[in-house]
């Protein structure tokens, strides 16, 4: 038996995270950002230097020991008792993730997480295949999409940086190709679930699209919850 699930998928830097959390914590719900389990195996390879050898590396994957702790915010991921915190952001993961994702073994070990995560409570869980592939019964089902320029413009004021025309063209490149790698690729694929209701945020405010997104949950029925904390999902 699982709790009701929120699914929020969409290309990079579409604002699924940030949406996600504060939908779950208008819920009441624990919110998972799918990618980060994908960083963390993603990181720890480059921390590790496995190399490309597939049997190996699929070995070395399904031996990893991968946490879900709960933060107050949303649920952070620790590797082998280590916790990557900001490194799974570093550009050398960012540039490596797509392609590690396209291992059967890591989407295996992922999805087992992800669905874990819904045992516990209500679960927001944001990512590239919650609505086509990990939940496909999931009660809510979003897709956000955004312009390229406007998502790269957004990704750019996270990291800290002045968005000039320049850096916004050069940003776009890196999340289009990463797009393309996560839309084409054989396991999984990016897509929007025949079900899931298409959000076009080029133009709107966060606020706005959580309060779309929790009214959709109201018409489905899906009640705020209010469970305990849990310390730590397997
Ligand atoms: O934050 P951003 O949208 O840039 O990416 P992310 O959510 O951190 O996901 C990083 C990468 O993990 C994606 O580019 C995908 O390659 C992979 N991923 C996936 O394959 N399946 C998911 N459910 C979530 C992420």
């Amino acid at each position: 038996m699982r709790h009701p699930v929120v699914a929020i998928d969409g290309p990079a830097a579409s604002g699924k995270s940030t949406t996600a959390r504060r939908a779950a914590n208008g819920l009441g719900f624990a919110h998972l950002n799918s990618g980060l389990l994908y960083r963390a195996i993603t990181w720890m390879a480059l921390e590790r230097g496995w190399g490309d050898s597939a049997p190996d590396f699929e070995t070395n994957v399904r031996g990893l020991d991968i946490q879900l702790v709960r933060t107050p915010g949303s649920l952070r991921v620790t590797v082998d008792g280590e916790d990557p915190g900001a490194a799974l952001h570093a550009p050398r993961v960012t540039e490596r993730v797509s392609a590690v994702s396209s291992v059967r073994a890591v989407r295996e070990v992922a999805l087992t997480h992800v669905r874990a995560a819904a045992q516990m409570r209500g679960l927001v869980c944001d990512g590239r295949d919650i609505g086509t592939k990990v939940f496909p019964d999931a009660e809510v089902k979003v897709f956000l999409v955004a312009s390229a320029r406007e998502r790269a413009r957004r990704r750019l004021l996270d990291l800290g940086e002045p968005p000039t025309e320049a850096r916004v063209d050069e940003e776009a490149v890196r999340l289009r190709a990463r797009d393309r790698a996560d839309s084409t690729r054989e396991l999984s694929p990016l897509r929007r679930a025949p079900d899931a209701v298409e959000i076009d945020t080029t133009s709107l405010t966060v606020e706005e699209v959580v309060g779309q997104i929790l009214v959709l949950c109201r018409d489905r029925g899906i009640r705020p919850e209010d469970a305990p904390e849990a310390p730590a999902l397997g």
